[in-house]
């Protein structure tokens, strides 16, 4: 939920109240949602808490502008939070990379049209949709996946790890 995105601010030009209200609300929002549980004792024990993030916070994307520092940071939380809640009661939390997905936010992000076709020509099995991603969150509040945590895991259909396609190369011909 980045302001700059939605004022059209470019990175360089970036206005850092809105910066600030973007790390609050779409990372920060995190810790202050598990301090809050864990203050409770509101997950019990080996409970899985799954946060949806995107690949701009490895490689850059121009046009995701702050909201790639506040991915990252989201991610990072995962991580250290990961850390003591799965020490204190097994709870667990990852971050999912999902493709891009035609949803309010999802297109509120300039050219999002031209990129969503982009991805999905370079990853083998094309864009993730929303229900795979909503399929293989389920997974991950499942004891079948109990051991995984702390991580961040690419649902993309295959494109963080591929460099280019054949289809990219050739034009789409
Ligand atoms: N759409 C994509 O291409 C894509 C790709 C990768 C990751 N993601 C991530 O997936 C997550 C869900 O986004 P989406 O694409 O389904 O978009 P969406 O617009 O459909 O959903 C965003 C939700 O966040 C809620 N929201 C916004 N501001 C809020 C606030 N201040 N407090 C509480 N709730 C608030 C909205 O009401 C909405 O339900 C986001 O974290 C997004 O960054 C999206």
């Amino acid at each position: 939920m980045s302001v700059n995105i939605r004022k059209n601010i470019p990175y360089p030009e970036l206005n850092y109240d809105y910066f600030q209200k973007g790390i609050d609300v779409s990372a920060l929002s995190l810790h202050k949602m598990l301090a809050a549980a864990k203050k409770l004792d509101a997950i019990n024990e080996w409970g899985s808490v799954v946060a949806l993030t995107y690949m701009a916070a490895q490689r850059t994307y121009p046009f995701y502008t702050d909201m790639a520092d506040i991915k990252a940071m989201l991610e990072s939380i995962a991580r250290s939070f990961g850390y003591h809640y799965g020490k204190e009661k097994n709870v667990r939390i990852n971050t999912v990379s999902q493709s891009p997905t035609k949803t309010t936010a999802g297109t509120g992000i300039k050219g999002f049209g031209d990129f969503y076709d982009f991805a999905d020509s370079i990853a083998p099995l094309g864009n993730a949709s929303a229900e795979d991603c909503a399929n293989y969150c389920i997974t991950l509040f499942s004891d079948l996946t109990r051991m995984v945590t702390m991580q961040n895991l690419y649902h993309d259909g295959g494109y963080s790890t591929t460099g280019v396609s054949m289809e990219v190369m050739t034009g789409g011909k």
